[in-house]
């Protein structure tokens, strides 16, 4: 079986493709690297770099007959997503789209769509969202997300392109880049193991749902003999907040540094928790690793990064 795998020298795409590899599919990775290092790509993977808005990309397509397409490559940085809402469409909407005419032209069986269980719901009228709750983005990242959704609704019933769309939570582990404006765990991590001073915006109670990206990994093996099209949330239903993300982290670092707060970010969510009970009922399975293990194993990369 061949699988594309956009986005995959980035963080949550490159352990997807790992495992896949492990499982014996043949795959190809397809990443601009923007935000992405080729020290993520699997040697084992045929790497294109290629920017899934090419147009050219129709030549791969009919060279390789991909059975899958597993679908991550994204502008996925909120701010910049406000601060420049065409380039964030460009790539998330325009650049999807590609992909899925190429999916429809060249008889793709499965496309496994990344989305976003934060972004889209946006502030939550109950806790936690499952995928019935009402869709409000409150950005143009969340809004491509949500667009993206509909067109594979539209391509399923025009065209009967099969898909999985999963709503992620927060997705934290090894690989994620600690240098971006999100990903609170990798920025605190690097600062804590730098021996320097994070902030915590505002008085740290803002909640999010944290998943380790292993997790993650297993939902996009569990989807993937999915022949149901459908939207599924990937999250734990546990909210922590960011002072206890701090306590946490700076417990197992302990390099001596204490909590110290900052202003609000603008525009901030202040909770965000998504259950996966759907994802449960249809495959047997939920994220099921305990935060404190999954920072254990976070510190331990990036402390493995500092070494070389
Ligand atoms: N990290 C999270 O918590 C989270 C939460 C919800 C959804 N997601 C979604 O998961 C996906 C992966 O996120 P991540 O955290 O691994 O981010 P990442 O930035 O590490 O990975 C994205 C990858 O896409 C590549 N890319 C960007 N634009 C491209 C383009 N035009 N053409 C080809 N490649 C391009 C980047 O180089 C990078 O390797 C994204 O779609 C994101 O929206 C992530």
């Amino acid at each position: 079986m061949k699988v594309l795998i956009t986005g995959g020298a980035g963080f949550i795409a490159s352990h997807i493709a790992d495992e896949y590899i492990n499982l014996g599919y043949d795959v190809f990775i397809l990443d601009n690297l923007l935000t992405g290092f080729e020290q993520n790509i699997n040697t084992k993977a045929t790497f294109i770099k290629a920017d899934i808005c090419d147009k050219s990309l129709s030549k791969l397509f009919a060279e390789q007959r991909f059975d899958i397409v597993n679908h991550h490559a994204a502008q996925m940085d909120v701010r910049k997503s406000v601060a420049d809402p065409a380039f964030d469409a460009n790539t998330n909407i325009i650049g999807t789209i590609n992909l899925l005419q190429n999916s429809v032209n060249f008889g793709i069986k499965k496309f496994i769509f990344s989305s976003t269980g934060g972004a889209v719901y946006g502030e939550q009228d109950y806790f936690p969202a499952d995928e019935k709750h009402t869709t409000s983005p409150l950005s143009p990242y969340g809004i491509s997300k949500l667009a993206v959704e509909k067109y594979l609704f539209f391509y399923n019933k025009q065209y009967g392109l099969n898909y999985s769309i999963l709503r992620y939570a927060n997705i934290y582990g090894p690989r994620q880049n600690p240098y971006g404006e999100a990903g609170v765990i990798a920025i605190f991590t690097s600062k804590l193991l730098a021996g320097e001073q994070p902030i915590i915006n505002g008085d740290g109670k803002q909640t999010r749902d944290y998943v380790f990206v292993k997790d993650v990994v297993k939902a996009n093996v569990k989807v993937l003999t999915d022949d149901k099209s459908d939207i599924l949330n990937v999250g734990t239903g546990i909210e922590t907040n960011v002072n206890e993300i701090f306590n946490t982290l700076n417990k197992i670092v302990d390099n001596g540094q204490v909590e110290k707060h900052g202003p609000v970010a603008p525009g901030e969510q202040l909770r965000s928790v998504i259950t996966s009970d759907k994802f449960y009922k249809r495959h047997n399975w939920r994220p099921s690793t305990k935060l404190e293990v999954g920072l254990k194993e976070t510190v331990n990369f990036f402390e493995s990064k500092l070494v070389k």
